[in-house]
C-alpha cells in the first residue's frame, strides 16, 4: 500500500484504509485505550489503540521518537474529541496494524515539547531539534524561497555558474579562511568571502546575466545575523546601470516574498546614505520606529549649557529624538543609555522630559524659558515625553542618537506592525579607517564612483559617492551591491587611492586587470543574504534557526565538534607546524 503523509488526511479519507510511517510524537494512555501521535514531515495524526486490538501489546511498547509505520483504517472523531487547532483534528487512525521500524533512546530534546530548550542543547542534538515543526516550516520555506528564486532569475535570463571555493584571498573587508596547499608547500587558498571577481569575469567573458545560489565564508564576530558561511544569491549583469539592477532585485524581493506569503509594493522607498543617517542615524533604519531625529542647530543659542553650545561653536551639530512616554525612565536607565554611547565619544544622555506640566530632566535648568515652547514644537513633545539631545562631530551624533533610537525602541515597544522594505543608496565611496590610517573602500575597491563626482577622486576622495546600494527589511541589511568599474585605468586609479602600489595590484588582482584590457562590458550587480532573508520572511530572530547545521557565536559546531585538532600526519604532509596555543586566562 503505497504510504500518505500523516498531516494530509482529513475529513474526506474516512473510511480509508491507510499506511502511515513516522515518528511517535506522543503517547497518552486513557485508562486502557492508548492514543499516539504519529508525526513525518506533513504534520501529525492521532491513533486510536484499544485494548482488544491485535497491535495492543506494540502499541504499549512506543515511547517518543520511535519510528513506526502503521496501517489503519480513517475514523471521523466523536465530536467531543474534534482538536479545531490541529490540520487533521477531525479525524483519528483505528484498528491499526502497527510495525516498529526503529526505537529510540531517550531523547534530550522532545520535538513535541511547546517551549524549545536551551539553544546549546539545540545544536548538540541537531536532528531532534530540527524535528520541530518550527524548524521543519522555517526550513521548508528555506526550499520554496530557493526554488522561487531559481525559477525567477531563469525566466529573466540567468545563467547559473559556479564559481571556485578554493581561489584566492578577495578582499571583502572580512578575514579569510585559510586552506593549505598540499602540492605547493607554504601557499594558501582562501575560501571565497563572496564571488565578487569571478562575477565580474564571467561578465567580461560574455554571459551577460549571471546567478549562484553560494556559500561565502567570512571569519569575523558573530551575531544574530552573521555566519562564519553563510548563503548568497549572487547576482550580475552586463550592460546596466544602477535602475536595471535595483529593478531587477526588487522583482526577485517580490517574488520571494509572495512564496513566504508577504505582499510587497513597489517600487521600494528609497533614502541615500546622507538622508539615512541625518533622519535615522544608521544607514540600515528599522523603518518601522516612527521616531526621526530632529535638526536642532537653530536652538543652540537656547541653552546655557556650555557643552551644546561649545560643540555647535567648534562646528559640530546639534539633535535631538523625541522618546514618547519616555519621561518615567529613572536616573539608573537614562545612565544606562549613557553608557551605551560611550564609545561614539559621549559620557551621558542629556535629556528634557516634561512630566505633567512641568520640564524635568539634566538640561531642564539650561533651557531658556522663552525659546521652550519654539524647541517643544520642534521635537513634537507632549506630557510624558522626553527628548535626547545631542551635540558634537555630526557622525558620532547620528550614530549615537541612532542607536539610541533603536534602543528605546526595544524598551517601549515602538515598532509598528508590518515590514518595511528601503533601498538606501549613494554610500561614500571610501571611509577613513583610523585602525589602518587610510582611506578603504566602503563596499569593496571595485565600486564605480558616481560619475558626478569623478573630478574630486584625488582632492576629496572621501566626499566621492559611491553607485552602491543596500536593501534593508526591517533595519536589517539583506543584500548589497554596485555598479563596477570596467575601466582599467579608473581601477587603477582607485587602487592608488586606497593605498595599493602598482606592483601588489598587480599581484593581488592583475587577473581582473588583464581581463579588463580585452573589453570589458559595463555591469553591475547585487547580492542577497539568503540567510538573513529567510530569518526574516520566517519570523525567526537568528540565522541560526534558518541554517540546518549552523555554527555557535565562537563559531564551533557542537554537533560534530568543529573545528576539532588533525593528526600529525595530516599536518607534516602539509608542511605545517604548529605553536603552542596560550589560553587566555
Ligand atoms: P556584501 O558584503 O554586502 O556584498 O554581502 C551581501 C549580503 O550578504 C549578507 N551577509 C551575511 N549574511 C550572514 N552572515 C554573514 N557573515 C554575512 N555577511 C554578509 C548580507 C549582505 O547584504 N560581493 C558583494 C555583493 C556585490 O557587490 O554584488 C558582497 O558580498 O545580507
Amino acid at each position: 500500500m503505497q504510504r500518505v503523509g500523516a498531516g494530509t488526511l482529513h475529513a474526506a479519507d474516512v473510511d480509508r484504509l491507510v499506511r502511515i510511517s513516522g515518528w511517535v510524537h506522543r503517547v497518552r494512555d486513557h485508562g486502557g485505550v492508548l492514543f499516539f501521535d504519529l508525526r513525518d514531515r506533513s504534520g501529525v495524526v492521532q491513533i486510536v489503540v484499544s485494548p482488544q486490538d491485535a497491535a495492543y501489546q506494540t502499541a504499549q511498547e512506543l515511547h517518543p521518537e520511535w519510528v513506526v509505520a502503521v496501517e489503519g483504517t480513517v475514523r471521523r472523531r466523536q465530536s467531543g474529541a474534534v482538536n479545531p487547532k490541529l490540520a487533521t483534528g477531525e479525524i483519528e487512525i483505528v484498528d491499526a496494524n502497527i510495525e516498529v521500524l526503529a526505537q529510540s533512546d531517550v531523547p534530550p530534546l522532545l520535538p513535541s515539547a511547546a517551549e524549545a530548550p536551551d539553544e546549546a542543547v539545540r545544536l548538540r542534538y541537531r536532528v531532534l531539534d530540527l524535528r520541530r515543526q518550527e524548524m521543519q516550516e522555517n526550513l521548508a520555506l528555506r526550499h520554496r524561497l530557493l526554488q522561487v528564486t531559481r525559477r525567477h532569475l531563469d525566466e529573466a535570463g540567468f545563467y547559473e555558474l559556479e564559481t571556485p571555493m578554493l581561489t584566492r584571498s578577495t578582499p571583502e573587508g572580512a578575514r579569510d579562511f585559510l586552506v593549505p596547499s598540499r602540492l605547493q608547500p607554504g601557499a594558501f587558498y582562501a575560501l571565497p568571502q563572496s564571488p565578487q571577481l569571478f562575477k565580474q569575469l564571467l561578465m567580461v567573458a560574455g554571459f551577460e546575466r549571471y546567478f549562484q545560489v553560494v556559500r561565502c565564508f567570512r571569519d569575523e564576530d558573530l551575531r544574530a545575523d552573521r555566519q562564519p558561511e553563510f548563503t548568497q544569491i549572487d547576482i550580475e549583469m552586463s550592460f546596466v546601470d544602477e535602475e536595471d539592477v535595483l529593478a531587477l532585485a526588487e522583482g526577485l524581493t517580490e517574488g520571494i516574498a509572495a512564496a513566504a506569503g508577504w505582499e510587497v509594493e513597489l517600487p521600494l522607498p528609497r533614502l541615500t546614505y546622507q538622508e539615512a543617517m541625518r533622519r535615522f542615524g544608521s544607514d540600515k533604519p528599522d523603518l518601522r520606529i516612527p521616531c526621526e531625529i530632529v535638526d536642532l542647530e537653530a536652538f543652540a543659542t537656547a541653552f546655557s549649557a556650555p557643552f551644546l553650545r561649545d560643540a555647535v561653536a567648534a562646528g559640530g551639530v546639534l539633535r535631538g529624538l523625541k522618546a514618547p512616554g519616555a519621561a518615567e525612565l529613572t536616573r539608573k536607565q537614562w545612565d544606562e543609555l549613557g553608557r551605551q554611547i560611550e564609545r561614539f565619544g559621549f559620557k551621558s544622555v542629556p535629556y528634557l522630559a516634561l512630566q505633567g506640566g512641568d520640564l524635568k530632566g539634566s538640561l531642564a535648568k539650561a533651557v531658556d524659558q522663552a525659546r521652550w515652547p519654539d524647541l517643544a514644537a520642534a521635537l513634537e513633545l507632549a506630557a510624558g515625553d522626553a527628548a535626547l539631545l545631542l551635540a558634537g562631530p555630526e557622525e558620532a551624533v547620528s550614530l549615537a542618537l541612532g542607536q539610541l533610537r533603536l534602543m528605546l525602541a526595544d524598551q517601549f515597544g515602538w515598532r509598528e506592525a508590518g515590514h518595511r522594505f528601503l533601498w538606501v543608496t549613494d554610500f561614500p565611496l571610501m571611509e577613513w579607517s583610523a585602525e589602518e590610517n587610510r582611506a578603504v573602500s566602503r563596499h569593496h575597491p571595485f565600486t564605480h564612483p558616481n560619475p558626478a563626482d569623478l573630478d574630486r577622486l584625488e582632492a576629496e576622495p572621501l566626499a566621492v559617492r559611491a553607485q552602491a546600494y543596500d536593501l534593508v527589511l526591517d533595519g536589517v541589511e539583506i543584500a548589497g551591491g554596485s555598479i563596477r568599474i570596467h575601466e582599467r585605468e579608473l581601477q587603477e586609479r582607485i587602487f592608488h587611492l586606497l593605498g595599493l602600489g602598482q606592483e601588489e595590484a598587480q599581484g593581488k588582482f592583475g587577473f581582473l586587470l588583464d581581463a579588463f584590457r580585452f573589453g570589458a562590458p559595463p555591469h553591475g550587480g547585487v547580492a542577497f543574504g539568503f540567510d538573513r532573508l529567510c530569518m526574516l520572511l520566517a519570523g525567526a530572530t537568528s540565522i541560526r534557526d534558518v541554517i540546518a547545521f549552523p555554527k555557535t557565536a565562537k563559531g564551533t559546531d557542537l554537533l560534530t565538534g568543529a573545528p576539532a585538532e588533525v593528526a600529525q600526519a595530516q599536518l607534516d604532509e602539509l608542511n605545517l607546524e604548529l605553536r603552542p596555543v596560550e589560553h587566555k586566562a
